[in-house]
């Protein structure tokens, strides 16, 4: 793939809009940092920023909107402080962390029943996001483990090849991502510190927490806790012999299988029927979700391939069957149907 290096001008804009309207991906200066823009509304879009970025797990994402309003509409629920945060810092580096809306993909939030979002202030982000005219997911346009770009050479240096276009804008103002609040809990408490100092959000929030693990040693995939599911899950071994005291009863369980729809379960998710893992990585956490809301004795996830984002699945189930279950998790055999 060749990617596109746009002008921040007319042309470049709404050639940049058409691509995120078509499911592409668009590099984007913030005032922060590049973020790698996809409409966020679109779950197979979301799950090739995760693909071109290379997480081994999937982060829940901000979305990005062009104003208060738009983030209303994806939030189920605004207290008054949210209000008054968005009134004083917006557009700027706060994201805000509030309930969600049901329309939201659960990739973008990785199953969490909350969205994070952020008015950016950069003109030309609100540009693209105008035109777009959907909210727009974007994490910093980097690789994993790599540094935020701040300009658009060094998203070029990492991602250029991966991704659809890139909007050449120059060296981004703040330099350092957003300040992530997160409103669900009261007192409010700081996810990560970021482009608002604390010092301006305690004007508005005196009793502003930050979070423990906050700091040089907290690991970023550890924050925020992701979602899991209640029921026990076990991971499917292939090749686990007959008797062996690991068995589970199908009828009972629930299989996340990944393409083919095995017979026998109380329920069965498929994550892509044509064994695409960009489409299994769209569906993944909807489909976690629904088996974990029917009321099994255990859902039985089948292996994806360990490669793409199936590297990413493969660290959520094994997470997800770590610690939880009777059994040895990883090691389930499935009783034959009768
Ligand atoms: O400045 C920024 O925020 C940049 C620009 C591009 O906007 N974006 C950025 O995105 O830094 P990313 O994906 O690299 O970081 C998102 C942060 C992560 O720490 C993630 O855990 C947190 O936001 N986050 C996202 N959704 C969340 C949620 N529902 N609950 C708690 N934290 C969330
Ligand atoms: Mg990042």
């Amino acid at each position: 793939m060749e990617t596109e290096v746009l002008s921040p001008d007319e042309a470049g804009l709404s050639r940049a809009a058409r691509i995120v309207k078509s499911g592409g991906l668009v590099a984007f200066p913030t005032e922060t940092v590049y973020g790698l823009g996809a409409c966020g509304l679109w779950a197979e879009a979301v799950a090739k920023l995760f693909e071109v970025k290379g997480r081994p797990t999937f982060d829940p994402v901000i979305l990005h909107v062009a104003s208060p309003k738009e983030a209303r509409g994806l939030w189920a629920r605004v207290p008054r402080l949210a209000h008054k945060l968005m009134k004083r810092f917006w557009p700027g580096p706060l994201t805000l962390v509030l309930p969600r809306k049901p329309g939201v993909p659960d990739l973008v939030t990785a199953g969490l029943p909350t969205v994070a979002v952020r008015m950016p202030s950069h003109p030309v982000a609100l540009d693209l996001l105008r035109r777009a005219g959907c909210p727009m997911a974007a994490p910093s346009a980097n690789r994993f483990g790599r540094l935020s770009p701040t300009h658009h050479a060094a998203v070029l240096e990492q991602l250029g090849g991966r991704i659809d276009a890139v909007i050449a804008s120059g060296p981004t103002p703040v330099g350092i991502e957003s300040t992530v609040v997160s409103l669900v809990e009261d007192p409010p408490v700081v996810l990560r510190p970021g482009g608002t100092p604390l010092e301006a959000l305690r004007e508005l929030v005196p009793n502003l927490r930050v979070e423990a693990r906050v700091g040089p040693s907290a690991s970023p995939g550890t924050l925020p806790r992701h979602y899991m599911p209640s029921t026990p899950l076990f991971l499917l071994t292939p090749g686990t012999s007959e008797g062996s005291e690991q068995a589970l009863d199908r009828r009972r369980c629930g299989l996340l299988a990944f393409r083919d729809r095995w017979e026998g379960f109380a329920r069965v998710e498929v994550l892509s029927p044509q064994g695409d893992l960009i489409t299994a990585a769209a569906n993944f956490f909807t489909a976690l979700r629904v088996l974990d809301q029917e009321g099994l004795e255990a859902i039985v996830a089948e292996p994806v391939p360990e490669t793409g984002l199936g590297v990413a699945m493969m660290d959520r189930l094994r997470r997800a069957a770590s610690g939880k279950a009777r059994l040895d998790p990883t090691r389930v055999w499935i009783r034959p149907r009768e």
